[in-house]
């Protein structure tokens, strides 16, 4: 794999600042955007006022704790734009996403925030490796996801010469990747698996392609996910991160150079990790729920909104600003079975550690009785005979009742049998109330 570490000429300049000077932006910043939401968004002003803060309470940064949390609900509640602090006239564009019930979550921008939004994604596609006229095939899904678009600008306005194919059609992308030689590829990690399975379907070496780097991002993918890719393409797997509710994708990244979690670009979202039922703020290095206030968005700002995003933060590495680990999930998707927790990414690692099991799975859950049972659905590698698999099965169930505490089902099946993605990939399938 090449080196692909940039030259610290290429970056913006509060990269490499002192700790000093981005602590003295970021309170000036936040004094503002605190102002900017109080005074012109009707739910912050409530809200402020109902909890006896005022943005001129805030002088320093852990005073921020004093201000509300502000949730999902607060967005659904306010749908569709009462949650902008400028009039609808300057909103130059609107993203949405579809919640698993009800109004879609809305959110806009300005024309600022959109050069804004393409800066800091310009900054993570550099940070991960991408370059001035390199060539990068954009399959995260174009439309109201931020995904997309959000990629797309941000490639331009590093000078990459974009390919705008969006998710789905993938032999087409296997073609495309064949004929246009990209250097990059951003795209969901579990709809990467299905474009290199393609790739072999059609008798091509996945680590013949001329890819250099990977971007993957938007759901959560562990790292023995991104040693199995980077074997398998023979190139270099960095995860990006990013929310609609916060921006989209670009609010942190991994750096090519370390990947050892995400740089968070706190110049323009500042970060908090809270405990998840106490709302108390822990410090660097707790493991909590993650929380960001924007410091810098005009259209809507956001006031420590509660991410669900389970993480820790982290000092920075390769650049100054913090990093978050690696999300082990999102709160939502915790499962509680006979009172063990337990995350998916937690199944993803133990099942890449058995060679003949493939990454593609899924975890199903039903109920007999009161009692909830997990099934862990998950395909055997094309190279591995059924008999094997299943012994491999067993082995992967010994090890999750040792590791995770937990008994659960293992059902191995053929390969192309487990739902596939395009897009952001089910991975708990909930049975429990099906009749
Ligand atoms: O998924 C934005 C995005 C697009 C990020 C492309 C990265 C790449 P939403 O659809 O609003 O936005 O979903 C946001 O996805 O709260 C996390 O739970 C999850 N998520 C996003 N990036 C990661 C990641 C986009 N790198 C929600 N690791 C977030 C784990 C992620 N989870």
């Amino acid at each position: 794999m090449d080196d692909l570490t940039p030259d610290p000429g290429e970056l913006d300049p509060i990269e490499k600042s002192s700790i000093d000077e981005l602590r003295a932006l970021q309170i000036e910043r936040l004094r503002w955007s605190l102002n900017h939401a109080y005074e012109n968004v009707d739910h912050y002003r409530r809200a402020f006022d109902a909890a006896g803060v005022h943005p001129d309470d805030c002088r320093e940064l852990t005073d921020l704790s004093r201000f509300p949390f502000t949730v999902k609900a607060d967005l659904r509640d306010n749908y569709p734009f009462g949650m902008f602090a400028v009039p609808r006239e300057q909103i130059s564009r609107i993203h949405a996403s579809s919640g698993t019930t009800g109004k879609p979550t809305v959110v806009g921008y300005t024309a600022g925030d959109l050069a804004i939004w393409s800066h800091v994604m310009a900054r993570s596609i550099r940070a991960a490796g991408g370059r001035r006229g390199h060539i990068l095939h954009n399959a995260y899904g174009y439309g109201l996801f931020t995904g997309g678009l959000g990629a797309h600008y941000g490639a331009e306005e590093l000078g990459c010469t974009v390919v705008p194919v969006s998710g789905g059609m993938t032999e087409r992308q296997v073609q495309l990747i064949t004929d246009f030689r990209p250097d990059i590829i951003m795209v969901t990690p579990s709809y990467m698996l299905n474009i290199i399975d393609e790739m072999e379907r059609q008798g091509l070496d996945p680590r013949g392609t001329s890819l250099k780097v990977g971007i993957f991002g938007a759901e959560p993918w562990t790292n023995d996910m991104r040693f199995e890719m980077e074997q398998r393409l023979d190139m270099h797997a960095v995860d990006i991160y990013g929310l609609s509710e916060v921006m989209g994708p670009g609010i942190a990244s991994e750096c090519v150079e370390t990947k050892d979690g995400l740089h968070i670009w706190e110049d323009h979202f500042y970060p908090e990790i809270i405990d998840p039922f106490t709302g108390e703020v822990l410090p660097d290095g707790s493991e909590g729920e993650l929380v960001f206030t924007s410091l810098t968005k005009q259209a809507m700002p956001v006031i420590r909104y509660r991410t669900r995003d389970l993480t820790k933060l982290l000092p920075g590495t390769a650049r100054l600003m913090r990093r978050m680990e690696k999300i082990t999930g999102r709160s939502d998707d915790m499962i509680i079975l006979r009172g063990v927790n337990l995350f998916p990414t937690q199944i993803e690692e133990l099942i890449l550690r058995t060679p003949e099991l493939s990454p593609h799975f899924q975890c199903v859950l039903t109920r007999q009785g009161r009692m909830d049972d997990l099934t862990v659905l998950v395909e055997r590698r094309e190279a591995a005979p059924m008999v094997q698999a299943i012994d491999a099965g067993r082995a992967l169930r010994h090890h999750i009742k040792a590791t995770i505490g937990v008994t659960v089902a293992v059902d191995v099946v053929d390969p192309d049998t487990v739902e596939r993605s395009v897009g952001k990939m089910r991975r708990i399938v909930d049975k429990r109330n099906a009749r």
